[in-house]
């Protein structure tokens, strides 16, 4: 995209209390796709390459600045919320009057950048340039007036529009670009007389009129661009539209999604060829799924790297791990944060693994519990068997060679080591190493009493 020829300024107005959020948190900082708000917008603003983003925050926001942590916004306070001029009015002392100003919505997150560009563009050759739309339902919005010619002469207000004005159907949607020194001199002029008593951004409409400056309107492609969040509600439904964008734009690079409507992606995904995705899968963070990946339903990935030709099955929860290709992870698997499968390993049902690596071709199928260990390769772990890695006060590693056999049960007391091909006999408890080719076993000789009677209950 090409930058504009003119210095862009973007100001986001983020003031808004969001009484019917019915929460503490800031409106803005309300999620959708995992990400707040306010996040989305400046995505987008910055995707414009905009030279400056000031953002207009308000009383009671004060973690917006925080939790967003973007050190590129010049931050603007607005105490109390006197109307949208008044709030854009904040923001101009830190405008250059020979930019062009962009005005975005905190609170309105679909906006897309190739709207904004055009709105830009329109402004740029010398006018105020309003975002509007026909909608068969203007509600709330503000109408759109324009006279016998077809030229804009005004934006009312609902609630000071008369009954012919309540009837336009062309909205304001609110965005709007115009020149610095323009929107100054105007924003100058405004008045509060109004039902309201709010200082009205949309005004300075009427007031280029007057002076003879050109008021142009460019339209969005889609309504959710301009829908704005007042309701846990409406955030329910703009979190649908936004996954239902993503994974559109998925399906388009080939993912194949049982169902789309049941899959949610908070983060980044990339994908091969021949990525399958069940049922109700979240995907958080930034995860990437090799040619031939199939996850299963009931699943999160949140940071995991999963390679070709591995497999993932029902009911799994999987952060901050690496799998290998040709593995085969789950039912009901869970690998925290460090798990490092190599190719073609099995991690089955009841397992977790943490902080582990396991080498090439290694089983650990039943119930079992991998911790801060190095695992070498065609190693099999028995049902039951853990690393007891904690010993309350430090963890400890247990190595655990190639080709070794961990009997079922086992409690391996870190830090410990079994050499390559050694067996440890079911029920075994390592406290020493287990010397390499060797079966070794902790448990005393079998016995069996003679003559041994179950109790019998007294008649
Ligand atoms: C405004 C427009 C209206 C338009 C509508 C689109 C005005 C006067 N009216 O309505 O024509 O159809 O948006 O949604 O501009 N805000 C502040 N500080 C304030 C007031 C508002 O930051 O003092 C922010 C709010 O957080 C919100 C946005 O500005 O993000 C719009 O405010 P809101 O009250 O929702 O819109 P209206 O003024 O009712
Ligand atoms: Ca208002």
């Amino acid at each position: 995209m090409a930058s504009p020829s003119k210095s862009l300024e973007v100001i986001v107005l983020a003031a808004g209390k969001g009484t019917r959020m019915r929460s503490h948190l800031p409106k803005v900082l309300h999620q959708i796709g995992g990400r707040p708000l306010l996040a989305h917008v400046l995505d987008t603003a910055h995707a414009l390459e905009a030279g400056r983003v000031h953002v207009v925050y308000g009383h009671g926001g004060e973690q917006v600045p925080t939790v967003i942590n973007d050190s590129s916004v010049n931050w603007v306070l607005q105490e109390q919320q006197h109307g949208t001029g008044h709030a854009v009015a904040q923001a101009m002392p830190g405008v250059d009057p020979a930019a062009l100003v962009l005005v975005l919505y905190g609170d309105v997150p679909l906006i897309r950048s190739k709207t904004l560009h055009q709105l830009v563009e329109r402004a740029e050759a010398g006018a105020l340039a309003l975002l509007t739309m026909e909608l068969s339902d203007a509600g709330a919005y503000g109408r759109i007036v324009r006279d016998a010619q077809g030229n804009i002469t005004s934006i009312v207000e609902k609630k000071d529009a008369d009954s012919e004005q309540l009837a336009i159907r062309e909205i304001n949607t609110g965005f709007l670009a115009a020149p610095a020194e323009k929107l100054r001199h105007w924003l100058s002029r405004l008045s509060n007389d109004n039902a309201q008593g709010e200082y009205y951004l949309t005004d300075i409409v009427a007031m280029a009129v007057d002076e003879g400056y050109s008021v142009v309107s460019e339209n969005p492609a889609k309504v959710t661009e301009i829908e704005g969040i007042n309701s846990k509600a409406e955030l329910a439904r703009m979190e649908r539209t936004y996954q239902s964008e993503q994974t559109d734009a998925l399906m388009e690079q080939g993912l194949t999604l049982r169902d789309p409507a049941r899959f949610d992606l908070r983060g980044e995904l990339s994908i091969g060829r021949d990525v399958v995705i069940d049922v109700n899968v979240i995907v958080e963070g930034k995860v990437e799924l090799g040619d031939n990946v199939h996850i299963g339903p009931n699943t999160l990935l949140r940071d995991v790297v999963v390679g070709a030709d591995s497999e993932v099955l029902a009911n799994c929860v999987l952060e901050q791990a690496n799998v290998g290709k040709g593995c085969r992870i789950g039912p009901f698997a869970r690998l925290r944060p460090g798990a490092a499968l190599a190719d073609n390993v099995h991690v089955g049902n009841f397992v977790e693994i943490k902080n582990s690596e396991i080498g090439e071709g290694s089983k650990v199928n039943h119930l079992a519990y991998v911790g801060d260990s190095k695992v070498g390769t065609n190693v099999n772990v028995g049902a039951g068997a853990i690393t007891a890695n904690y010993d309350g006060a430090n963890k400890h590693q247990t190595v655990i060679e190639d080709g070794a056999s961990v009997g079922a049960n086992s409690v391996m007391v870190a830090p410990v080591a079994i050499g390559k091909n050694a067996t440890l006999a079911a029920g075994t408890i390592l406290r020493k190493d287990a010397p390499a080719g060797e079966l070794t076993l902790s448990a005393g000789k079998q016995r069996s009493i003679k003559g041994w009677k179950r109790p019998t209950k007294n008649k």
